[in-house]
């Protein structure tokens, strides 16, 4: 969902969009050893120029949606092979109904609502295309990005420039990118649910790490 948040923002192709993926990709080159190479696949070259409007355009409308096609295939097939987790006291006395058609159908109704409000809101709020991006022109002051990335950016802000002899950004950055790493083995590592102090510390660990995010969200609007 972040790739396609970040790779979408360009599209627009004005002056905030020019300005955050020029900083979100000088951002991911800044990682040690992978980082020059990453920032020159993600520009299409040294600087964001057209040639990254055409790539983040493939990687928006084909790439990303073909990679989530894939990962929703195989998180469906497992739920079919599986079946859904029940809490243990509803275990035997819940209503089971099949996937297709009846599934399908309650949930495409959720879909058709959400489709309807967003076209509700295009047509009553529409959102101009803004001024074109000059890649000549000066970062507008005090530019921000979006609140999805704001808890990040707010991080990267706060940390002091030196830490230890090493580059305060780049370990800020890296240290988001182990726990990004972390959250995604979380289903490896935390698989019994009946160790309850096990799920307590995960839990206590996810609770933490949302109260930051929301936090850190609000400073970043606020300051
Ligand atoms: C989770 C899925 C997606 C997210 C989070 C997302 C996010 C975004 C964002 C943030 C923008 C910038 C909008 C703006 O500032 O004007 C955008 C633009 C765009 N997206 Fe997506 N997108 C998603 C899926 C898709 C898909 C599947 C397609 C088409 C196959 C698509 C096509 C486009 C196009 C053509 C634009 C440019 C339109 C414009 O800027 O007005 N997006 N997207």
């Amino acid at each position: 969902m972040i790739c396609f948040g970040f790779s979408g923002y360009l599209l627009p192709w004005n002056k905030l969009a020019f300005f955050a993926t020029k900083v979100g990709t000088e951002i991911a080159g800044v990682v040690p050893v992978v980082g020059r190479p990453a920032l020159r696949f993600l520009r299409g070259g040294d600087d964001v120029t057209g040639a990254t409007l055409t790539r983040f355009f493939g990687f928006h409308v084909a790439v990303l949606p073909a990679t989530a096609t894939v990962f929703i295939a195989i998180h469906v097939l497992l739920v079919q092979l599986h079946g859904m987790h029940v809490p243990h006291k509803y275990e035997n006395n819940y209503r089971r109904m099949k996937f297709f058609p009846n599934f399908i159908l309650r949930d495409l109704i959720g879909w058709i609502l959400a489709i309807g409000v967003l076209a509700a809101l295009a047509a009553l709020f529409p959102w101009e295309l803004g001024e074109k991006a000059d890649a000549f022109a000066p970062a507008p002051a005090g530019i921000k990005p979006e609140w999805y990335f704001l808890f990040m950016f707010q991080t990267l802000k706060l940390i002091p420039a030196k830490i230890l002899g090493m580059d305060g950004e780049v370990l800020g950055i890296m240290a988001f990118n182990i726990v990004a790493l972390l959250l995604f083995i979380v289903p490896f590592v935390d698989r019994s649910p009946e160790n309850r102090r096990r799920r307590l510390v995960f839990n206590a660990l996810g609770g933490l790490a949302l109260l930051y995010i929301v936090v850190m969200t609000i400073v970043g609007y606020v300051t």
